[in-house]
């Protein structure tokens, strides 16, 4: 059973994924760029400020150097735009501390400003091939089903719970494409 759920979603997502700018390349600015534009806001908002933050801001050393005023209004209209401070900070803690380079542990990238769990578990096994569990609302959600259970996964207990089973499920092979797959059929098949 173990390895026909994950097998299964593996298929599903390689003929299904939606071809996304932040997909298929493995480049930990991109995923965490794009992870923290996700955190409350619909993927088709996303796109475009994407593609705008991408063209003018396309490494860690562009976004460590510019101004605050310039990177409020590539954020306009995003919303909760302490997010966009913190992408700012940790920027320049990257540069400065890291010599431009991201941490690959979970561990390591939570202690950079405004990375949390999720945050630092998506870096983890998108760009880096970590096998550590990213499991947001939406993928708590899909195991809460497969689970058939009530749960309330706003709970800290149920969240603890049904993160574990999305990491006892992890193919140890691709753990990026697993996690971005839970997220894939959160989003699109289990609503
Ligand atoms: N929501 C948050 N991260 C996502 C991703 N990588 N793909 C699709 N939806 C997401």
């Amino acid at each position: 059973m173990r390895e026909t759920i994950s097998a299964l979603l593996l298929a599903w997502y390689d003929q299904n994924a939606r071809t996304l700018p932040w997909r298929g390349i493995h480049d930990p600015y991109r995923t965490w760029v794009s992870e923290t534009m996700l955190q409350q806001t619909r993927v088709q908002a996303v796109l475009e400020y994407y593609a705008r933050f991408m063209a003018e801001l396309p490494d860690v050393y562009a976004l460590a150097a510019v101004g605050e005023e310039r990177l409020f209004k590539l954020w306009e209209g995003l919303g909760y735009y302490s997010r966009a401070r913190n992408l700012h900070r940790a920027a320049q803690v990257l540069v400065n501390d890291c010599g431009g380079e991201f941490p690959h542990t979970r561990e390591e990238l939570l202690r950079l400003p405004g990375v949390g769990d999720y945050t630092a578990s998506a870096i983890a096994s998108i760009a880096f091939g970590a096998p550590v569990p990213a499991a947001d609302g939406n993928v708590l959600r899909v195991f809460a089903r497969l689970d058939n259970s009530s749960a309330d996964i706003t709970k800290p207990a149920a969240k603890r719970e049904f993160t574990a089973r999305v990491l006892e499920e992890m193919p140890k092979e691709r753990p990026g494409p697993y996690n971005e797959a839970l997220m894939e059929l959160g989003a699109l098949v289990c609503l």
